[in-house]
């Protein structure tokens, strides 16, 4: 009998070895995860996606906010040489749907019920044509202030809710020699500035005309020139040495003192916690002032690629990361919430559950909005084009009204 068995284990790895050698599912992975608290939650999705059985390839890109990671992404996928899977946003999915290389994940989504575990508002970016090209792993907000608590106990000041009181204790703070706004000089981080003064002074009717619709009255308004004061009046509250500084970098400061504040997305939160930090002790959250909630869902589509070891390392890749333990585990060191419905928020902080608060309340009356400055809200043309006027007008003095009239002019140009 145990002759009989051994035949026929012989006789299955030869045929599969003659064939088309199945090693297990793999998948080569691009992503742009890659300060402290971003490299432990990749580690989180390696861990799970190993355990699991699949043999990872990391191909990470360094760079904030992904430009370097999607110029990469561009080149490979030109050269005919596509990663398995690669970290890609927002309406930017559609984009490489349209050129015909993204792969089908719709039998997964359906056997795993994506459609009842993923608001409405998520599951309609992960879907090319009507089916699921993409997988979310978390909603990140972006209209966050962080800041150091101990800085603000000593210089008597509280987290700012309106912007004029966030001008008044920035020139406290800049009275008692500290930098009063962390920033990263990279057009990102400015644009990330930008779209949460935006939404504060405007109001979320005003981004959505904006920065949805494109509105050209909108675009070209008095309100629209009101937020160009106001970061006319923060490039007064950076350092000196603020130019490139990667975003990181920037929350590094904030988290030894260096600076008051930081206007940064909850990825920032991946950098206090990994530094060993507490929120409500070490370091303070609120969402910038004004009403809405800017949303960013980081998410992974597949390419179109040949062979049995990659398509099911997508397939696995695309189940694990709608898991409820990897959405978990995952969004608790990224500072983000989990995208999947429903999933426990026990382990997390106040943060996150103030996150996961104010997404529900804001869905319910109209202000739950894309992020324009991180690609949920348009297409690469148009939100490059309204970043440019934003980078040039923080980086000179070009004055308000003129950056207005740059952005409709950029945006007709971009049409
Ligand atoms: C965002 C991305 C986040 C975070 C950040 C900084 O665009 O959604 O996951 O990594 O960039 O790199």
């Amino acid at each position: 009998m145990r002759q009989k068995i051994l035949g026929i284990v012989t006789a299955v790895t030869t045929f599969i070895s003659a064939g088309t050698a199945f090693a297990g599912p793999e998948a080569e992975v691009l992503h742009w995860w890659t300060s402290g608290g971003e490299a432990r939650s990749a580690a989180a999705l390696v861990a799970e996606f190993e355990a699991n059985g699949g043999t990872w390839q990391d191909m990470p890109v360094a760079g904030g906010g992904g430009d370097a990671a999607m110029q990469a992404l561009r080149a490979r996928v030109l050269s005919g040489n596509a990663p398995t899977a690669a970290q890609i946003k927002g309406p930017s999915i559609q984009e490489w749907y349209s050129q015909g290389v993204l792969a089908d994940l719709d039998d997964v989504a359906k056997a795993e019920g994506w459609d009842t575990l993923l608001p409405a508002s998520i599951a309609n970016h992960m879907k090319c044509g009507g089916k699921y090209c993409a997988a979310p792993v978390n909603v990140h907000r972006v209209d966050w202030i962080w800041a150091n608590a101990d800085v603000l106990a000593r210089a008597g000041i509280d987290m700012p809710t309106t912007w004029a009181e966030f001008n008044s204790a920035a020139k406290t703070l800049l009275g008692m020699g500290i930098i009063p706004l962390a920033h990263g000089g990279q057009a990102w981080q400015d644009a990330t500035v930008f779209e949460t003064v935006a939404l504060g002074i405007g109001g979320p009717e005003f981004f959505h005309k904006a920065f949805v619709e494109l509105d050209m009255s909108v675009l070209g308004s008095d309100t629209m020139e009101a937020v160009f004061d106001q970061m006319r009046i923060m490039r007064g509250f950076v350092d000196p040495n603020f130019s490139g500084r990667d975003w990181n970098l920037a929350t590094a400061m904030v988290i030894n003192g260096e600076a008051a504040f930081q206007i940064m997305g909850d990825w920032a939160k991946g950098e206090f916690t990994a530094a060993g930090k507490s929120p409500g002790k070490d370091f303070l959250c609120a969402s910038t002032p004004g009403a809405g909630y800017l949303y960013n869902v980081d998410s992974f589509a597949m390419f179109a690629v040949k062979g049995a070891d990659k398509i099911a390392g997508q397939k696995l890749l695309a189940k694990l990361v709608v898991g409820e333990s990897f959405q978990t585990v995952f969004n608790l060191n990224k500072g983000s919430i989990p995208a999947r419905i429903g999933t426990p928020l026990d382990k997390f902080d106040y943060c996150a559950r103030q996150s996961a608060y104010d997404m529900e309340v804001a869905s319910g009356n109209d202000s739950l909005l894309p992020s324009y400055a991180h690609g949920m809200a348009l297409r690469g043309a148009q939100a490059g084009a309204i970043t440019d006027v934003v980078t040039n007008h923080f980086n000179s003095d070009m004055k308000s009204s003129d950056a207005v009239k740059a952005l409709v002019a950029a945006i007709k140009d971009s049409l």
